[in-house]
């Protein structure tokens, strides 16, 4: 409805959210489980190359799809669509089999958040979903980006399962996130939003951009500001329904969204139709 018109226009703000998710955030900000100092002194023009792990993802490609999660890709037929792009990236245990007319079914990198790691739950160990791409894992660490206190006390332990991942598939390119880089990216989006966020890290989704926009010269973004698919289906893999996953509660998600909203170069027909955004790769953007 009206939240909907105003993300496709930029014009959207934490007022207009339901009040469960408004109070999500006010608890959010209130706990600062990361104890996020915000100095406003990080210039938003940090989140450029020099941030991204060297070898594997400094490849450059000329076009790149990021498939966002959302319930709202089902039924999309986007899926030839995205597997035409050089590199394609996806999320945590989002599958591709069985849902390859909506999704497509190439995977280039996969980005994953520590709990897929330590949940014996996602079978990181044998499933087929994290083997023969780039992997890339990241966890929720202290503000201060203090590796010594993060490694003593990850979020969930994804040292361990990486070191013996990282054994037992050595060429497999697989890295961990540096704190430092997760941090700077919240400060752009604090630095670009008139309101408060939520003093938690971005989403997998926002990361994933970033890290794309680092590799493509061009980067088109599915379903992660919604379509006229939007729906409360929180996954498309899931029957699970909860409208946070498309708005945050944990993550400023609303507020990543409008950042990507003004930095869209694509039409407003593919936003409203495909759920498609356009972004400039940062070789490509005039800073
Ligand atoms: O839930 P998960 O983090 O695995 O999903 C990957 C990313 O897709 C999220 O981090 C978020 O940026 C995006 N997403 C979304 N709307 C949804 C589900 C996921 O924008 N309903």
């Amino acid at each position: 409805g009206v939240l909907l018109r105003r993300l496709w226009t930029g014009e959207a703000s934490a007022r207009m959210l339901s009040p469960r998710l408004q109070k999500a955030m006010r608890d959010y900000v209130r706990a600062n489980k990361h104890g996020v100092r915000f100095r406003g002194r990080l210039s938003p023009r940090s989140g450029g190359r020099s941030l991204v792990p060297a070898t594997a993802l400094s490849q450059l490609h000329p076009a790149c799809a990021v498939v966002m999660s959302a319930g709202a890709i089902l039924n999309s037929s986007l899926g030839a669509e995205i597997d035409a792009h050089d590199a394609v990236l996806r999320f945590n245990s989002a599958p591709t089999r069985g849902y390859e007319k909506d999704v497509g079914n190439k995977t280039t990198i996969r980005i994953i958040n520590s709990q897929i790691l330590a949940n014996p739950g996602y079978h990181f160990i044998d499933s087929t979903l994290y083997k023969d791409v780039i992997l890339v894992a990241w966890d929720p660490a202290p503000y201060s980006s203090n590796l010594y206190l993060w490694y003593k006390k990850p979020d969930y332990n994804l040292f361990t399962p990486y070191v013996q991942h990282r054994q037992r598939h050595p060429a497999q390119p697989f890295y961990i996130l540096h704190p430092k880089f997760i941090w700077q990216l919240w400060d752009i989006i604090q630095e670009n939003t008139k309101e408060k966020i939520q003093p938690n890290p971005p989403s997998s989704g926002f990361i994933g951009i970033v890290i794309m926009m680092s590799m493509c010269d061009e980067v088109h973004v599915y379903e992660y500001i919604p379509s006229v698919r939007q729906t409360e289906l929180c996954h498309y893999h899931e029957l699970y329904y909860d409208s946070a996953c498309t708005l945050g509660a944990y993550h400023p998600l609303l507020f990543e969204k409008l950042l990507v909203q003004r930095l869209n170069m694509g039409s407003q027909a593919d936003l409203y139709r495909k759920g498609k955004v356009v972004l400039p790769g940062f070789r490509a953007a005039q800073c």
